[in-house]
């Protein structure tokens, strides 16, 4: 079976996210807990535009009336190694 992807990132089909809302799930923030939609690497850029136009199609809500998570990058970005580093398992 064919399926339409809306979120590459999480694997997130078209179908999911109209099942979804049929289950009441009715704006973006509840449908990006329930399905991680926006969680990916990406951070939404691809698919909440996608699930804002089909939650327009779906409640009648206008695209610019539906509020967008707000994106919470890292204040500063942290290298992978010292996530990894082993120096701060030892200290504590
Ligand atoms: S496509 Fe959905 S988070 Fe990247």
């Amino acid at each position: 079976m064919k399926r339409s992807i809306v979120c590459r990132c999480e694997d997130i089909a078209e179908e999911d996210v109209l099942q979804a809302i049929e289950e009441g799930y009715t704006d973006i923030e509840e449908l990006r807990k329930k399905l991680r939609i926006g969680m990916g690497p990406c951070q939404g850029r691809v698919c909440l535009p996608l699930v804002a136009k089909i939650l327009e199609k779906k409640t009648g809500e206008k695209v610019a009336q539906i509020p967008t998570p707000t994106v919470r990058p890292p204040l500063v970005p942290v290298p992978l190694g010292t996530l990894a580093s082993e120096d701060d398992e030892q200290e504590s």
